[in-house]
């Protein structure tokens, strides 16, 4: 048996706080031996420029939008043990996720993303109703010492009234936020250093016809 990737407490408490408010924000939530390797593979792929601008939109309908969205982002494709051990931490997640809320969870992408200096992520929800098989957001930090005067907080905000802020995330390495893709609106404000994170997203099978849905 090997040992859980998340600690069985900060679980339960990330569980309680999705049913009762649909989000989560914990610090300190993500292990330093999950986090530590992705910071170094994300500083070693912005060194050699395998990050590429992120676009809005699915499919056909995916644009590069600057004025939404300034981050750099590059695919897990598991190349790495540690995307592989990010990827059991989150099977791990799913699995609790999918016990206690009955979600129905199947699959799991995630992307690192650097934000450069003045990139931003306009608010937004990370999936539409009736489209919805991106169920659970999820974002992982990684730059540990984050400056005071760093901005790149992202700002959660309520889902009734979304000029009403809820809290503020600094992107500190370890700190871990989860929330339902379809419910929370929220961003990423203008960050003065090069900010870098691992979204990632649960997704529900949304396949019509035998068409399984393409996650992108
Ligand atoms: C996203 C997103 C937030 C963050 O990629 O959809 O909202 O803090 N990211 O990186
Ligand atoms: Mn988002």
């Amino acid at each position: 048996m090997t040992p859980p990737h998340l600690p069985p407490a900060r679980l339960a408490e990330l569980l309680d706080a999705l049913v009762e408010q649909g989000w989560y924000h914990g610090e300190g939530f993500l292990p330093e031996a999950l986090h530590a390797p992705l910071y170094a593979e994300i500083e070693a792929m912005a060194a050699r420029e395998a990050l590429a601008a992120a676009g809005v939109g699915r499919g056909t309908e995916h644009h590069l939008r600057r004025d939404i969205r300034g981050d750099a982002i590059r695919w897990f494709n598991r190349e790495s043990l540690a995307q592989r051990r990010y990827l059991e931490a989150m099977d791990e997640l799913q699995q609790a996720l999918n016990q206690a809320l009955f979600l129905g969870l199947f699959e799991y992408e995630a992307h690192f993303a650097r934000y450069p200096p003045d990139a931003f992520y306009r608010r937004h929800l990370d999936s539409f109703r009736g489209r919805a098989n991106r169920v659970i957001s999820t974002v992982g930090y990684l730059n540990p010492d984050w400056p005071a005067d760093g901005g790149g907080e992202m700002v959660i905000y309520d889902a009734e009234t979304p000029e009403r802020e809820l809290t503020r995330v600094r992107p500190e390495a370890g700190t871990f936020v989860c929330f339902l893709s379809d419910r929370v609106p929220h961003e990423v404000l203008p960050t003065r250093y090069p900010r870098d994170s691992i979204a990632g997203w649960f997704r529900r099978n949304a396949s019509l016809g035998g068409r399984v849905d393409p996650s992108r």
